[in-house]
């Protein structure tokens, strides 16, 4: 594979519109990747760089895993595909019965996507649809947050709050957004930031506005991730859950790229011990071998659906995917969810946590940076922006740390980083080097 996509020539990349990236600039200077083992990604040109970001956060165990491979390769051999609608193979209920012993308790009930943004339009559409379900048609308005990211779908797109995301589209889904948390007063905090948590009581403001017999959901990452690893303020989702509760507003929590680990906790509902009534998970589920997405719902969400359906062959939700519960993502989340409870990953993470935290803060003062951010094995340095040129410089940064050995993740004027479980404090020492060398030599 190496040799092959080596010898790539322009021509031979002309036909693949990557997605979310530069075309031009990518297919100029191409940063091909062609292997994948541990912590390293291969490079076209056999360089190892070190994956920082755990894929886009969704390889968090470690890539090349074999037990995962090997059930793959399993599946494929024994039943390559079955029909999900109104028939089933076994591993997709053991699979739900697997995710529901991670899910939070009540959340037992798993409909199963094939990637984030999946997982998020299908949460909105059972929210909408279980207020219709229990009478109220009405009550079908969702609010999302500023820089939220609910990946790429009508729905997820409209209720996320990335500006430039939902830019040039025209009129997808009517949502309303709550304020970001992202404060100046709270740069440089260590975890969860000590301002902000009265932000939550815009809630009240916006279910003022709007009228809470027309608000079925708020969906928020627990975390933001995509924006630049925005972390809660103490106090902040606790509040927004209450608020909602209050209400009777259903509250979604994308886990995407929380779920399964991140924050050195199964889920960020079990770091801040609140149980939303919709949570969203993909990533992780499969260490990101196979697509796959998954939406756990309470048991009264469930029974809106059961019992309101009188036909006994009709389906009592009318939404699905060709490939929901596909038998190769099935037997890769089986064999993944092993390996986390196996060798006691979330654990990992949470031990390897506080040294990530303080090393990353050690460049504090450095050239360029002008916050620091973490919680759990997430963190993110925002980067002052050149001027009129956003974007810019953790472009030139990035680029620069790939010739130093490292896969970067870089998005607005924010350097992202989510180590595998499996990093060594050794790892992080050397991802802060090469960063702390980097940054400041950034024009
Ligand atoms: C919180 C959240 N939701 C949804 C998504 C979209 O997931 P996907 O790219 O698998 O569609 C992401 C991806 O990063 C995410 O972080």
């Amino acid at each position: 594979m190496t040799a092959r996509a080596a010898q790539l020539t322009p021509a031979q990349m002309d036909a693949f519109w990557m997605p979310f990236t530069s075309n031009r600039e990518f297919k100029a200077a191409p940063r091909m990747i062609t292997g994948a083992d541990g912590c390293y990604y291969t490079a076209a040109d056999g360089s190892k760089k070190y994956d920082t970001l755990s894929g886009l956060w969704c390889a968090s165990f470690g890539h090349g895993r074999p037990e995962i491979a090997e059930a793959i390769a399993r599946a494929a051999r024994t039943l390559d595909y079955a029909p999900p609608f109104q028939y089933a193979h076994p591993l997709g209920f053991e699979l739900a019965e697997r995710v529901a012993r991670f899910t939070p308790k009540g959340l037992d009930r798993i409909f199963f996507t094939n990637s984030g943004s999946e997982s998020a339009d299908t949460a909105i559409k059972i929210a909408k649809a279980y207020w219709a379900r229990r009478g109220h048609p009405e009550k079908n308005q969702v609010i999302g947050r500023e820089k939220g990211y609910h990946g790429v779908n009508v729905g997820g797109t409209s209720v996320g709050g990335i500006a430039p995301n939902r830019a040039g589209f025209g009129e997808l889904m009517g949502a309303t957004h709550l304020p970001h948390t992202l404060l100046a007063e709270n740069r440089f905090s260590k975890g969860c930031p000590e301002h902000g948590a009265d932000l939550a009581d815009q809630l009240e403001a916006r279910i003022r506005d709007i009228g809470a017999e027309h608000v079925a959901a708020v969906m928020v990452e627990p975390m933001s991730g995509s924006a630049g690893v925005i972390i809660p303020p103490k106090g902040y989702l606790e509040r927004l859950a209450a608020i909602c509760k209050r209400h009777e507003i259903l509250l979604i929590f994308d886990e995407v790229l929380t779920g399964f680990g991140r924050l050195g906790a199964t889920f960020g509902a079990e770091l801040f011990g609140i149980t939303p009534d919709i949570l969203t998970m993909a990533k992780n589920i499969t260490n990101g071998a196979v697509p796959m997405g998954a939406v756990a719902v309470t048991e009264d969400i469930h029974a809106a659906f059961m019992d309101s359906t009188p036909l006994e062959y009709d389906a009592e939700f009318r939404h699905g995917y060709t490939y929901s519960a596909h038998p190769l993502a099935c037997a890769a989340g089986l064999a993944a969810l092993d390996v986390l409870e196996r060798d006691d990953l979330v654990s990992r993470a949470a031990d390897l946590a506080p040294y990530f935290e303080a090393q990353i803060h050690n460049l504090r003062g450095l050239k360029h940076i002008v916050d620091i951010r973490n919680l759990g094995l997430a963190g993110a340095f925002q980067i002052e922006a050149l001027p009129g040129e956003p974007g810019r410089r953790p472009w030139q940064i990035a680029l620069a740390a790939w010739e130093r050995g490292l896969y970067v993740r870089f998005g607005g004027d924010t350097v992202q980083l989510g180590p595998p479980f499996i990093a060594e404090k050794a790892d992080i020492d050397h991802i802060c080097e090469v960063l702390a060398e980097v940054i400041p030599a950034t024009p």
